[in-house]
């Protein structure tokens, strides 16, 4: 199983081992930047239903590969596929981001929630993971993914996209129990949601705290860092002979590195506002780092872009153990040449930060 794999810079570099140049792939890869993207997803009718059509999802995953140099894939789908097989009724309005047609405000809501089987409800994913290893023949690893319990639990709380968070926060404070009730609950589906995508090829595993950093220190740890650590301890950590590697993204969670990195996690994700040279001093050598160029970096002209990989590649400074990445997903107003001009200075100056 091992020696299929063409191009495994990206897992190496997550195990700290040596690599000839520091990967690269950037968040949210596939995405609306992509002429070919809006075309497909034109073509299925709606995001949803692109998400839905594993053939489909497969190739818009492979898309931004066929342009550039990355070395690796993501699985296209969203976070929100958990809490609509949980029975939330997930749609998106255009221009307005998702909307779910039931919310959780009581106890009673949390335990009207379905338990789904990922290879039953979910299985449209699991289909789409196995096209797309299919499809990519050992020539990249393929990440899989989810959303944090907190982050997901903050839109089925919600009802999508919030401004500042007063159902959930005010759930938070006045009816712990509950909330801790739908947190038990979305990590359990989400544990066997990521296993079934490790169990059907996924290479390595990413969750996305977005909304982490809207807590407080201490309810940070108890709401969403604490389910995560339930997530790092269930997962499986090997298949096809080889290691399944973890990277938790809490975005804006530069202050609590240090403890993300006790997790037993194998990556972590760094944003733009946390200085690379600093997440390093504090992780050690205990996780690799994946960052964290400032995506509003790609509006700025080729020559602009590409000392400002330099500095990134500089700030991480020597050795292995950094993935190269955007600090959040690319925005789709960026022009494709100008992520592209990301890649390149990448695969350009980073062998000289390597032996
Ligand atoms: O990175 C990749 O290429 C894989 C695909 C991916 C998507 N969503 C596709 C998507 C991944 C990893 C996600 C994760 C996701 N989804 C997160 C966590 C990561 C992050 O960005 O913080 C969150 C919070 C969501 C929920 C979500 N999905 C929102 C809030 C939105 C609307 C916001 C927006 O950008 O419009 C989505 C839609 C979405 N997910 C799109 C894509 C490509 C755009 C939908 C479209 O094509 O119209």
């Amino acid at each position: 199983m091992t020696a299929e794999l063409k191009n495994d810079r990206f897992l190496r570099a997550l195990a700290r081992e040596p690599v000839d140049r520091t990967p690269v792939w950037m968040m949210r890869q596939a995405g609306r930047y992509l002429p070919e993207y809006r075309a497909t997803r034109a073509k299925a009718g709606s995001f949803v239903a692109l998400c839905q059509n594993p053939e489909l999802a497969c190739e818009v995953t492979l898309q931004p590969l066929e342009r550039y140099p990355m070395d690796a894939a993501i699985l296209f789908s969203d976070i929100l596929t958990v809490p609509d097989a949980m029975g939330l009724g997930l749609h998106f309005e255009t221009g307005e981001g998702p909307r779910f047609e039931r919310t959780i405000q009581t106890q009673a809501d949390v335990d009207g929630l379905a338990s789904p089987d990922p290879e039953q409800e979910l299985r449209y994913v699991m289909d789409a993971v196995r096209t797309i290893r299919r499809e990519l023949g050992g020539r990249v690893p393929l990440i899989g993914f989810s959303g944090s319990p907190w982050t997901v639990a903050t839109y089925m709380v919600e009802g999508g996209t919030s401004k500042n968070f007063s159902r959930i926060k005010g759930m938070l404070y006045d009816q712990p129990a509950v909330l801790h009730s739908l947190l038990e609950r979305v990590t359990t589906t989400t544990l066997a949601y990521l296993n079934a995508q490790v169990a059907a090829g996924a290479q390595a595993v990413m969750v996305f705290d977005t909304w982490g950093s809207i807590l407080t220190p201490k309810t940070y740890l108890d709401f969403s860092l604490a389910y995560m650590q339930r997530i790092v301890d269930g997962l499986t950590r090997e298949a096809g002979g080889r290691k399944v590697p973890v990277v938790l993204f809490t975005k804006g969670g530069g202050p609590w590195l240090e403890i993300m990195a006790e997790t037993g996690c194998d990556g972590l994700g760094v944003d733009w506002t946390t200085d690379l040279s600093e997440a390093r001093a504090k992780v050690g050598d205990k996780v690799a780092l994946q960052g964290n160029l400032d995506p509003a970096v790609l509006y700025a002209s080729p020559d602009v872009i590409r000392e400002e990989v330099r500095q990134v590649l500089e700030s991480y400074g020597r050795g292995p153990g950094h993935v190269f990445n955007l600090g959040h997903g690319i925005h789709p107003e960026v022009k494709p040449e100008h992520a592209g001009a990301m890649i390149e200075a990448v695969v350009e100056l980073s062998p000289a930060f390597h032996d």
